[in-house]
C-alpha cells in the first residue's frame, strides 16, 4: 500500500478494488481503482477521495508522505460517491481542509454528506495557488454529472480529469504505457461506452478545453494514468464523441427455440459475404454492458428477438432500454426475429432503431416458426446488402 510518485512531490494514494465485479449494473471484470492525488506544497492538496470502504488504503498511503492532519485543500471534481465517498472520514483526520468543487459539486455535497459549509465554490477558469503551483478548475458538465470538474495543473503539465479518460482496472502498474494497449484500449472503450457515451457533445467541450492546455499526463479518477501518446487516447475520445464507428457489425440477439439464432447467423454469413467483420453478442452468453463497447464501434447494429406474450424477450427489453439511455447514433440498424403467432418483437425493436433516428433501410425480417432454406438465404442477401451499406458502396437508402 505505497503512494506512487507521479510527478515532484505529487503522489498517487488512490485504492485498488481488485474485488469489484459490477458498478451500477456495469460489469467490471478486471476490477477498477479510485484515483486520489496529494499534491505536497505550501498548502497541502488532496485531488479527489475514493469509496468509503477503501478509506483506510487511501489515508494509509497518505500517512507515508505525509500527516493527513496536515492537508489544507480537498479538490471534489465529482461527487459520486466513488470519488467523494471517503469526504466525511478525510475531514476527521484533515479537520482544518477546505473542499473545493463546482456550484453543482456545492450542493451534491451537502445533499450527501452535509458539509456545504465547508465548501468553496470554483468556476469555470478559477485557479488557487497552492505555493509553487496553480490548480484550475474546468468544469465538465455530465462528464459524467452536472458536477463534474477538471482540475489542471499547468506548472506540471498535468490533468486530472476524473471521471473522464477513465478504466475499470484493477492492476498494479499505474501507468496505462505499462500494460498491453489492446486491454487498456477495451476497458477504455468499454468505459467511455458506459459511462460516458450519452455526453458526446460535452466531451467536445471538455476536449475543446484540453486542446488549449499544455498537458503532458492525464490522470483520471479510474484506472490507468496515461503520459505517453496521449494524442492516442484523446483521439479515441474525438471519434467516440462524435459517434465515429469502424466499418463492421455486431449482431445482437437472443432467441428461444433456436430459430432467431438461425436467421442471425445467416445474416452473419450475409455480413461476411460482403467482406464486413461481424461479432456474434447472443444475450444469453453477454452481458449488456459487454455488448454497449461492441455498439460503441459498430457502424452496423442488428438485432434479433423471437415474440414472447406479445412482445420482444425480456433480455432484449433490457438491453434496448439500456442503449436508449446511452444513446448511440450514426449507426444502421435491423430488426429480426422469429414467432408462432403474433410477430410483434421487430416492430417494436424497429421502432425503437427508428426512435434512436438510426438508418434503417429494412423494414425487419420475421419468420415463423422455424426459418426455411429460402428464408436463410433471403436474410444472408439482406446481411450481404447491410454490408455493402456499412462499406458505402451502396447509399443506405437503396
Ligand atoms: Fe467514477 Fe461518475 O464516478
Amino acid at each position: 500500500m505505497k503512494p506512487i510518485k507521479i510527478k515532484p512531490d505529487i503522489y498517487w494514494v488512490g485504492a485498488i478494488d481488485w474485488d469489484l465485479r459490477n458498478f451500477h449494473g456495469y460489469l467490471t471484470q478486471r476490477g477498477s481503482t479510485y484515483n486520489s492525488y496529494l499534491i505536497i506544497d505550501e498548502k497541502i492538496t488532496l485531488v479527489d477521495t475514493v469509496k468509503h470502504y477503501k478509506f483506510d488504503e487511501m489515508a494509509a498511503r497518505i500517512k507515508q508522505v505525509i500527516d493527513p492532519s496536515k492537508i489544507d485543500y480537498i479538490i471534489c471534481n465529482h461527487v459520486e460517491m466513488d470519488h467523494s465517498g471517503s469526504i466525511p472520514k478525510m475531514l476527521e483526520i484533515a479537520p482544518n481542509a477546505k473542499i473545493f468543487a463546482s456550484p453543482n459539486g456545492k450542493r451534491g455535497l451537502e445533499f450527501h454528506f452535509k458539509v456545504a459549509d465547508d465548501v468553496q465554490v470554483v468556476k469555470q477558469g478559477d485557479e488557487i495557488k497552492i505555493g509553487k503551483r496553480t490548480l484550475q478548475f474546468y468544469p465538465i458538465t455530465m462528464v459524467h454529472w452536472p458536477d463534474s470538474m477538471m482540475t489542471y495543473c499547468p506548472e506540471e503539465k498535468l490533468l486530472m480529469p476524473n471521471d473522464a479518460f477513465g478504466q475499470h482496472i484493477a492492476s498494479s502498474q499505474r501507468y496505462a504505457d505499462e500494460l498491453e494497449w489492446g486491454l487498456v484500449y477495451e476497458e477504455a472503450s468499454k468505459y467511455y461506452a458506459n459511462i460516458v457515451m450519452p455526453y458526446g457533445p460535452m466531451v467536445n467541450k471538455a476536449l475543446k478545453i484540453a486542446s488549449g492546455l499544455d498537458i503532458d499526463m492525464i490522470a483520471p479518477s479510474h484506472g490507468l494514468i496515461w503520459r505517453k501518446d496521449l494524442g492516442k487516447i484523446i483521439s479515441h475520445y474525438a471519434k467516440w464523441a462524435n459517434n465515429e464507428t469502424e466499418e463492421k457489425a455486431v449482431i445482437v440477439y437472443d432467441s428461444m427455440w433456436h430459430s432467431t439464432e438461425k436467421l442471425a447467423y445467416a445474416l452473419h454469413d450475409g455480413l461476411e459475404d460482403a467482406g464486413v467483420p461481424t461479432v456474434m453478442r447472443s444475450l444469453q452468453a453477454n452481458h449488456i454492458s459487454d455488448v454497449i463497447a461492441d455498439v460503441l464501434t459498430s457502424k452496423g447494429v442488428f438485432i434479433g428477438s423471437p415474440t414472447l406474450n406479445n412482445g420482444m424477450l425480456p433480455t432484449m427489453g433490457g438491453f434496448l432500454t439500456y442503449m436508449g439511455g446511452l444513446k448511440p447514433t450514426k449507426r444502421i440498424g435491423f430488426a429480426f426475429g422469429s414467432y408462432g403467432w403474433g410477430g410483434q418483437s421487430i416492430k417494436e425493436i424497429h421502432k425503437f432503431i427508428v426512435d434512436l433516428k438510426w438508418e434503417a433501410p429494412f423494414e425487419g425480417f420475421n419468420v415463423q416458426y422455424i426459418p426455411s432454406e429460402e428464408k436463410l438465404a433471403e436474410i444472408r442477401e439482406t446481411g450481404g446488402k447491410l454490408g455493402e451499406m456499412i462499406k458505402k458502396k451502396v447509399p443506405v437508402e437503396s
